[in-house]
């Protein structure tokens, strides 16, 4: 695992505000309340039912346990003894005219604090959507959503009686960090060392026979051992519907008895350490519409008869690169929406049937032994937003209809066959945010085009034989880009005119045999940068003082196999994890080292 760097996250979703001050408040609980359905937005005739006095009472002892503060967004100024409660902010009432019960609070925005929660809580006994702690006593929850709450260590006992539930967040929101292929590592919003753990599976959910959802992303799974999926399965969740356990640690095989559970209609396993096949008897789970699969380290031959399944919208198995198998022909009448099966083994025609898959969103495809080109009727799936091909078999030039595929955001084509150079045309995809074209044999110089492609965020056209001067500025009129590489080329990289407030926006710069005989002056504003590779090139000379200066963030410098001759810093970055500086023309002591 790498420190957390949010690559290209500058501004940072909501969620991360709400973790801010989680993290900041330290000594305080935070609560968040979230809801799903409210159940009593009907409009009727009749007068409602008012608040029963023992409710607002309860929401009265409450209101006294929270704090507000500079942050809150409510004040709950109507939460006043003697007005109906029913109204009050955040409230809402059970039954069609009104129970006087309170049946769902939601407070999610308002960033009220608490110290200790007041056990008052646990006297509104009709409340059906909350998120909180001392679940036990909520015998009536169908719908708890914990994900990104406050909890760490083991998963409360108490879930584990709530015998109603039907639906069981409990997942963290991490985020890929990618540095490489076949090489992902991930971080959180908050301490990336601190996991929610689960270590028996089974008595979680064995009381929990409502159960149709369960969500347990990045919840540490791993004491589990290889027995997580059979203690699922004897676990009694015949309704189960959603399993979603992503990036939990998971390692061992996926077990056939988990077909058994007839009602799953979406297993979501990706980001494990799963190994062994893919059970063929997936393909006899009759409502399953969702098999994610992807970054595991499965293998053998991947069911052709799970492609086949006419319910199914997605399948994602990529960054599985022992699985093999090919595709079948497609008939019209298929639901898929997703089919990824880049970076694995697959080979085998690509049938142009593809084409038959008019409600494809995302397609990804690989071919290792067959050669051939793609098919020209992927050219008409022109809701296509993501396109990936890899592997040494996938030859011929960037085809023409490419230009045609006007919605994809990203592009991959990636450790492949293809050749040619890179056509003007890729400048019509103006809805791209990611142009990845590396590790092929593309030649010629880079398009003046693709610099109108002004929504790219990441750019890597590395390891290819492409030719020619690229001034670097162009690059910097990309108001999006933060992630560049052009690594392993046959290019020579100059400064060009550094004009643009825009290279402060760069996360990740790779520019390892580059022909450079210059420090690069557009570094002086990268004050951001995290990644830096200006390995195997020609650049003379000292370090620029500024450039330790501004490089605060940096995790990964490799300026080796240079001709520079001075060091120049006293101390280096202090998130720095890799630093490179041999094959320079250093000489003399390095006066004060380097090394924090
Ligand atoms: C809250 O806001 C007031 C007025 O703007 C300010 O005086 C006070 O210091 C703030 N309190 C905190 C804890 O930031
Ligand atoms: C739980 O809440 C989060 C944040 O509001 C939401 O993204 C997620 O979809 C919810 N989970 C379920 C199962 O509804
Ligand atoms: C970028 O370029 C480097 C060489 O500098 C290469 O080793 C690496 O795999 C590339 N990958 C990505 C994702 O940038
Ligand atoms: C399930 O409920 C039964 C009866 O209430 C109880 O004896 C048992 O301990 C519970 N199992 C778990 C794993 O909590
Ligand atoms: C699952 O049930 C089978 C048969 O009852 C049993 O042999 C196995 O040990 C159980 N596995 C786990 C992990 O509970
Ligand atoms: C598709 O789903 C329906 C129910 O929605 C089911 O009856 C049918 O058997 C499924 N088809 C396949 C091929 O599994
Ligand atoms: C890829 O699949 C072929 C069979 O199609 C097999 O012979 C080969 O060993 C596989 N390679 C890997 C790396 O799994
Ligand atoms: C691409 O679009 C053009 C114009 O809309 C159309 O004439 C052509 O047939 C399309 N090409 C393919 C391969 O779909
Ligand atoms: C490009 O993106 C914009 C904004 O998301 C969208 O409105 C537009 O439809 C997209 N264009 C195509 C061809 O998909
Ligand atoms: C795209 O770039 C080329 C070359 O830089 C330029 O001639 C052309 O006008 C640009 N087209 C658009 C629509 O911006
Ligand atoms: C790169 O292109 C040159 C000719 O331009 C050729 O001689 C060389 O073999 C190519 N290298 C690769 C790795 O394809
Ligand atoms: C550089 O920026 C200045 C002011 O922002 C502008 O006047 C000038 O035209 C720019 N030069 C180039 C070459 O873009």
């Amino acid at each position: 695992m790498s420190s957390p760097i949010a690559i290209g996250h500058h501004e940072p979703p909501p969620l991360l505000v709400l973790y801010l001050l989680i993290h900041l408040l330290l000594g305080f609980q935070q609560l968040c309340y979230s809801l799903g359905t409210h159940s009593n937005n009907r409009i009727t005739a009749a007068m409602p039912v008012p608040c029963l006095p023992d409710q607002s009472a309860a929401l009265l002892r409450l209101k006294r346990s929270f704090t507000i503060t500079n942050d809150s967004q409510c004040t709950l100024a109507s939460w006043r003894a003697g007005t109906d409660c029913c109204r009050w902010e955040g409230v809402r009432c059970g039954g069609a005219n009104g129970d006087g019960r309170v049946r769902s609070l939601d407070l999610a925005r308002c960033f009220l604090e608490s110290a200790a929660i007041d056990p008052a809580l646990f006297d509104l006994t009709s409340l059906r959507y909350l998120n909180l702690a001392r679940f036990e006593r909520l015998k009536h929850l169908t719908h708890l959503n914990l994900s990104d709450a406050s909890i760490q260590g083991k998963i409360p006992v108490g879930i584990r009686h709530l015998t109603n539930l039907v639906s069981l967040d409990l997942s963290t929101t991490f985020y890929l960090i990618d540095q490489d292929d076949y090489y992902l590592s991930f971080g959180t919003w908050s301490d990336p060392s601190w996991w929610v753990v689960e270590p028996n599976i089974g008595s979680l959910v064995a009381n929990l026979s409502s159960l149709r959802e369960l969500y347990l992303g990045r919840v540490d799974l791993s004491d589990n051992g290889e027995d997580w999926c059979t203690a699922l399965t004897n676990s009694s969740t015949p309704q189960l519907q959603v399993l979603s356990l992503r990036h939990c640690r998971l390692f061992g095989p996926i077990c056939t008895s988990l077909s058994s559970i007839h009602s799953l209609t979406e297993i979501n396993l990706q980001y494990n350490d799963l190994y062994g096949p893919v059970p063929d008897s997936f393909a006899d789970l009759h409502f399953l519409r969702v098999l994610d699969l992807a970054d595991n380290d499965l293998e053998g031959l991947f069911p052709k008869r799970i492609l086949q399944n006419r319910n199914l919208t997605t399948v994602h198995i990529s960054y599985n690169t022992n699985i093999y198998g090919s595709l079948p022909n497609f008939s019209p009448d298929s639901s898929l929406t997703t089919l990824i099966v880049s970076s694995t083994n697959f080979s085998g025609p690509i049938p142009s049937s593809i084409g038959n898959l008019k409600s494809l969103n995302e397609l990804g495809v690989a071919s290792n032994d067959f050669r051939q080109e793609l098919p020209s009727s992927i050219g008409q799936l022109t809701s296509l937003k993501l396109l990936e091909a890899t592997g040494a078999g996938i030859v011929g030039t960037i085809p023409s209809w490419i230009a045609n595929l006007t919605s994809l955001v990203l592009l991959r084509f990636s450790n492949c066959g293809l050749s040619g150079p890179i056509p003007s045309s890729i400048g019509n995809l103006k809805n791209l945010t990611r142009l990845e074209l590396y590790r092929c044999n593309f030649y010629g110089t880079i398009s003046p085009h693709i610099f109108n492609l002004t929504h790219l965020k990441v750019m890597y056209l590395h390891s290819n034989n492409l030719t020619g001067t690229v001034e670097l500025s162009s690059f910097w009129k990309l108001p999006h880009l933060f992630s560049l590489n052009l690594s392993g080329n046959r290019l020579t990289v100059v400064d060009g005119d550094v004009n643009s407030s825009h290279v402060n926006n760069m996360d990740i710069l790779r520019l390892a045999s580059c022909n450079m005989s210059k420090f690069p002056d557009a570094l002086r504003h990268m004050s951001f940068i995290h990644y830096l590779d200006l390995s195997d090139n020609k650049i003379p000379g000292a370090i620029p003082q500024w450039a330790w200066e501004t490089w605060s963030q940096l995790v990964l410098l490799n300026i080796s196999h240079n001709k520079f001759s001075s060091v120049g810093c006293n101390a280096l970055p202090v998130d720095i994890e890799s630093v490179d500086l041999s094959f320079n023309q250093f000489e003399g002591p390095i006066s004060s080292s380097p090394i924090n």
